[in-house]
């Protein structure tokens, strides 16, 4: 997720791009760079760093120019951050600069037709093939709106994405697909954004566009159309939000925001990884080839917190899926015991941040044993990406919110499609179960952007029963047991309530202790798990029966669980592979309402950091 920012109108183009970037910041800040227009043509800059970088740099160069300008902020998908890969990017001629945030998912092959017909890249990144497919366009149309519409039917992937040319100073031109991009309107001038935080210095007037629409921006005004060139109306609205709601897009804090982009950022990571039509797993972006996985014996999850979870989970996938046995261990528990790792191991480090400082010594050792090591990490250019042997990138944007969620749910995606992919390769995944399995993997955002909605206020209401009540028993079983875990440790992290994950078969070993009326259980139990249903209801008698309030998920309908549990939260049928990403998101906005109704700090909990760099 990156932020752009352009500008055409009579303010200073300096300020207003960097005080849009600024607003814009937490929407990616690993590079950042601006375009405008001076006496000799466009001035580009471009930093590694900040804004702040940005802003000190351009000082020091004491240049100023006028509009048309864009700026960019950058959060890594294609090519490390650095100078070079910062937007904005060029034709060969330097008379065009493109400002990108998204996926372009066939890069690979415009890039290779673009440099056999001589074109000339100085970076690494999916956004500079725009730069140059638009150069093409306009050397046979001369017109800037026409040959950005004719690049783009060329491109497949997601962008919001804005052009100006050297020669056309009195344009901008701008197009979205499937990534954010707003535009904002003043008297004789005009703005374009990612987001409204970057546009509401100057204008609350915005124009909100749809997907598949281009827009000609002129001081006077907009001219908008379809990838077909035919013409569109998109009405504008009064923004109603001050500056610090617009960030968080309206939600009252960065945790809620990021659990509604759940969808979005499992869409981005499974974007150009998993064909529709033959369920085929591609993780060339990964540079991810069979004979990484050769004479494999053994795979070893290692992370910490929530990202251990994940691990967990990839453990019933993988020992199922591709029939390979599977170890999970806390990076912090690895690293200092002597694990039996050797070259027949793969390590796969799970990382948010990609800085934890217990992950990246686990993966020290496991390579120093001779171990191949995958990374599933969500910041590009993080440590633990770069000393990692490959890296399968979560394209879940920047995770604000310390207590991690669309980050769980996007490391869970990966995992899916690494369990498909060996699956596929050992043969050990018949293929109907495989197509199965990647049709339904391929409707989890929709069905996620159906089902948030509609179980929030469900979870709001039981947040009033329950906020009260200082101790949690969460029970699952199977692949649900780390849902389990990772359920609880949302709760604690962020109302400071002891909640405490358990195996629900274990519970005659020690935890039915607990149980007591003011011990509430949240007890995981989907109809369509079979015998382990059948166990869980039977975990949920026992816990009622010692007058225990369970709140129960389960399966829309099942009105036999309904009846035995004291509160039920009804989910949609799936297969068991996709429980954890069903059944996960409930549980992040009951851990949400809780602390709320608590007066916690949902975003920083006491405590807490959003990375872990020191043991
Ligand atoms: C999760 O909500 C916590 N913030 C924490 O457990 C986190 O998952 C853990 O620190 C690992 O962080 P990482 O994924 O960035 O390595």
């Amino acid at each position: 997720m990156c932020g752009i920012i352009g500008y055409l109108g009579e303010r200073p183009v300096k300020s207003v791009l960097l005080e849009g970037l600024r607003r814009l910041e937490y929407r990616g800040y690993d590079s950042a760079g601006v375009v405008f227009f001076t006496a000799e043509g466009l001035f580009v800059h471009r930093v590694k760093g900040k804004i702040l970088d940005l802003d000190e740099s351009l000082a020091r160069l004491e240049v100023s120019g006028k509009a048309p300008g864009l700026g960019h902020t950058r959060w890594a998908t294609h090519g490390e951050p650095s100078e070079r890969n910062a937007h904005p990017h060029l034709d060969c001629r330097k008379e065009i600069a493109v400002v990108h945030n998204g996926i372009i998912e066939n890069y690979q092959s415009l890039r290779r037709e673009l440099l056999a017909r001589g074109h000339r890249f100085v970076s690494e990144t999916d956004t500079e093939v725009l730069a140059h497919l638009v150069e093409e366009a306009l050397e046979e149309t001369q017109d800037l709106a026409e040959a950005v519409r004719r690049a783009l039917l060329r491109v497949k992937g997601a962008y919001a994405l804005a052009v100006i040319w050297s020669r056309d100073p009195e344009r901008i031109l701008v197009a979205r697909q499937q990534s954010p991009l707003v535009l904002g309107l003043g008297e004789g001038e005009v703005f374009l954004a990612s987001d409204v935080p970057a546009l509401l210095p100057w204008t609350k007037k915005v124009v909100f566009l749809e997907d598949g629409d281009l827009a000609e921006l002129r001081r006077e005004g907009l001219h908008l159309f379809r990838l077909d060139g035919s013409t569109v109306k998109r009405s504008s609205q009064e923004i109603a939000w001050d500056a610090s709601q617009a960030e968080k897009g309206g939600f009252p804090h960065f945790m809620l925001k990021e659990i509604y982009e759940q969808p979005e950022a499992i869409r981005n990571t499974l974007r150009g990884r998993l064909d529709p039509e033959s369920s085929q797993v591609n993780l060339d972006d990964a540079e991810l080839s069979p004979d990484f996985f050769k004479n494999l014996q053994k795979i070893f999850f290692v992370a910490c917190g929530t990202s251990y979870h994940a691990g967990l989970v990839g453990k019933y996938l993988l020992e199922d899926l591709a029939r390979i046995p599977v170890e999970v261990d806390l990076a912090s528990e690895f690293r200092y015991r002597d694990p039996l790792v050797d070259e027949r191991t793969l390590a796969v480090v799970i990382s948010q941040s990609g800085e934890t400082a217990d992950t990246l010594a686990a993966l020290r050792l496991a390579a120093q044993k001779g171990a191949r090591v995958l990374g599933i990490v969500n910041v590009l250019g993080s440590t633990i990406a770069r000393e990692a042997h490959r890296v399968v990138y979560t394209h879940a944007g920047p995770e604000i919110g310390v207590a991690s969620t669309k980050a769980f749910t996007s490391q869970l995606t990966v995992i899916l499609l690494l369990a498909l992919y060996l699956g596929e390769l050992r043969e050990s995944l018949p293929p109907e179960r495989a197509q199965r399995l990647a049709a339904e993997l391929l409707q989890v955002p929709g069905r996620l952007q159906e089902l948030i909605p509609k179980v929030h206020p469900v979870l709001r209401r039981l947040s009033e029963r329950y906020f009260r009540r200082e101790n949690f028993l969460y029970l699952g079983r199977h692949i649900l047991f780390p849902v389990a875990l990772e359920g609880a440790l949302k709760l604690k992290e962020i109302s400071y309530i002891h909640a405490e994950g358990y195996a629900a078969g274990e519970m005659k070993h020690g935890p039915i202790a607990l149980i007591e009326e003011n011990v509430p259980t949240v007890a995981l139990a989907p109809r369509e798990s079979g015998v382990i249903y059948e166990k869980m209801l039977s975990n949920i008698e026992e816990v009622r029966s010692r007058r225990g309030p369970v709140i129960a998920f389960g399966t829309q309908g099942d009105t036999h669980l309904a009846g035995l549990a004291t509160d039920f939260v009804e989910l949609p049928p799936t297969s068991w592979e996709l429980f954890p990403l069903l059944y996960t998101v409930p549980l992040q906005l009951f851990a949400y309402e809780m602390a709320v109704r608590r007066g916690c700090d949902v975003d920083q909990p006491r405590n807490l950091a959003k990375s872990v760099t020191v043991e």
